[in-house]
């Protein structure tokens, strides 16, 4: 049987700055405010003429050269994005891919916020143990910058842009292999976290006065209270069904969203600090892609080493979460 091993990481982050101080000259709000409430400090924010597609080509990049799979070998490019390109078609992967120059392989997006990057991560593992591809490209990219109102204090302040990007490729040892992925979502949850204009749902008459409007809406702290619950629930229960226990965790690389719930889940897993990885600091909450930067992040101090084991944990949108346990199995 074939096993899915995690490979390699690489992510790109947009150069431009934007800090809590530059936010409160644009909104009502205070540095003190959005560090007590959310923990973040500043966030990245992609050039307007910088796609989503580019910065997940930069990450893309590095983590196929990392992975020393030839590009020519990739037979699968999963986006998971809420910022893609182009509203409904040609997908981010498949624009990726062709930036990549990795020919005809087989492309597509999927939707599920804050989780997709696990959500991508178990579609890669069951093609691979299925036998039905061999090397897949996984890339978790946000502008989400084009989708947030500047105007809206409750949100402007948390989220932020940038890429990240993992080789996922079939072996026959199980020592590497990628343990176990969860997922889930309840869409009962719909409105606590959406984009509500500009879909089907719109009619043609408002799809023009609303254009400009398909921006994030959140209902944040009911959503709050929903992703400790769900979150902490999510990880207990991964980590009873394969036997493991949290001290086994060399890194918890959690969603990035809120450092106040990145605390509650790993105070109820009891874990130490060194095991948890924050990065929502510097980059605030970069959806799809926060998952694989903050594993980048770790890789690129030197502190994510051969066969050390993760465990990712998300929750977004949709309502949408998962958890993984992943041991990192780079080949070189
Ligand atoms: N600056 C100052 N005051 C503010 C700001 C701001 N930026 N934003 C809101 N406030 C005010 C509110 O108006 C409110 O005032 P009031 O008491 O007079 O009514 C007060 O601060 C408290 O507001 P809450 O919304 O209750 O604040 P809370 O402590 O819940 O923090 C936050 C808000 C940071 C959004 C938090 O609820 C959160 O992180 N929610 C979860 C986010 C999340 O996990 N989302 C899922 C992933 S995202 C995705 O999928 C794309």
């Amino acid at each position: 049987m074939a096993y899915a091993a995690f490979r390699s990481i690489g992510a790109y982050v947009p150069s431009k700055i934007l800090t809590n101080e530059d936010l409160s000259t644009m909104v009502d709000t205070t540095d003190e405010w959005i560090t007590k409430r959310t923990g973040i400090k500043e966030r990245h924010i992609a050039a307007e003429n910088e796609f989503t597609s580019d910065m997940g080509t930069f990450a893309a990049e590095l983590a196929i050269e990392r992975s020393g799979i030839a590009k020519g070998d990739i037979d699968m490019v999963i986006c998971a994005t809420i910022s893609p390109d182009y509203f409904c078609m040609p997908s981010t992967a498949t624009i990726i891919a062709t930036k990549l120059g990795l020919g005809n392989v087989t492309s597509f997006d999927i939707s599920a916020a804050c989780t997709g990057f696990v959500y991508i991560l178990s579609i890669a593992k069951a093609f691979i143990e299925s036998g039905m591809k061999k090397n897949i490209l996984i890339i978790g990219a946000e502008k989400l910058s084009a989708i947030t109102d500047y105007t809206d204090r409750s949100t402007c302040i948390l989220f932020g842009d940038g890429a990240g990007a993992a080789v996922i490729s079939a072996t026959e040892n199980k020592d590497e292999a990628i343990i176990d992925v969860h997922t889930g979502s309840d869409g009962a949850y719909a409105d606590l976290l959406m984009t509500p204009n500009g879909g089907s749902g719109s009619t043609h008459d408002s799809l023009s006065q609303e254009a400009s409007s398909c921006f994030m809406q959140m209902k944040g702290n009911e959503t709050f209270k929903v992703a400790v619950r769900t979150l902490t629930k999510d990880v207990v229960e991964i980590l009873q069904e394969n036997n493991i226990q949290s001290s086994q965790i060399k890194h918890f690389v959690p969603h990035q969203a809120n450092y106040r719930i990145i605390k509650a889940v790993g105070d109820a897993l009891k874990l130490k600090d060194e095991q948890v990885v924050l990065t929502v600091e510097k980059y605030g909450n970069t959806s799809g892609a926060s998952i694989p930067m903050a594993i980048n992040d770790i890789y690129e101090q030197g502190t994510l080493k051969k066969g050390e084991l993760m465990l990712l944990d998300a929750f977004g949108g949709g309502l949408t979460w998962g958890s993984a346990l992943v041991p990192f199995s780079p080949l070189k």
